[in-house]
């Protein structure tokens, strides 16, 4: 079985992607294959039906689309800008809407968001958990890590005892929920 990993962003420090290069580490099941994928490798042009009408559907798009149809389940974390999805996020959601609306395949997700904020996200977060489902991820279990920078460290991952025992409930729900 294979989990793909990415975060809704696509900032060269991401700290979501740290949170989803962490999970994937505290997976020690060795019939679980994981890979980290960074949306960098999937540059698109901005939406735009006229765009859309004259050039098609870009190659990135269908293979950031291949690379989800290759997984079984997904672990997600969500950037948040301005209390919702980062634009070119959001651009890459558009874009595969319009290839296949259900692009999520009704694949296993995990789903979480991190910021330096103490609400750690919590917007792009419902907002994500409200339209996923649309795109048919089956979302089994969320979690938000808040002020990245106090819970965190690069050495130990999530550090507060709270968030990272919680953290690891959402992930053991999820594992237990692949292997029925
Ligand atoms: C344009 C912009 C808007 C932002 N808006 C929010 C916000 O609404 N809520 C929040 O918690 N953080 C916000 N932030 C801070 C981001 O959460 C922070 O940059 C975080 O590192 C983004 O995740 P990433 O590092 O994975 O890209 C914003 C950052 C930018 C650049």
């Amino acid at each position: 079985m294979k989990i793909l990993g990415f975060a809704g962003s696509t900032s060269s420090k991401s700290i979501n992607k740290k949170l989803v290069s962490f999970t994937l580490d505290q997976i020690s099941d060795s019939s679980l294959e994981t890979e980290l994928i960074d949306l960098n490798d999937y540059k698109l042009p901005m939406f735009n039906v006229d765009v859309e009408e004259k050039d098609g559907y870009p190659d990135n798009a269908y293979k950031f689309l291949e690379k989800l149809n290759e997984a079984d389940a997904l672990i997600v974390s969500m950037a948040e800008h301005n209390n919702s999805y980062a634009a070119e996020v959001k651009n890459l959601l558009d874009w595969c809407s319009r290839i296949e609306l259900g692009f999520f395949g009704e694949k296993p997700m995990l789903l979480m968001s991190t910021s330096p904020g103490g609400y750690g996200g919590g917007n792009v977060l419902e907002a994500s958990k409200q339209r996923f489902p649309k795109f048919k991820a089956d979302i089994i279990r969320t979690f938000k890590l808040p002020s990245f920078n106090d819970n965190f460290s690069e050495d130990h991952g999530i550090t507060d005892e709270e968030n990272r025992s919680e953290h690891s409930k959402a992930l053991n729900q999820f594992l237990d929920h692949l292997s029925k």
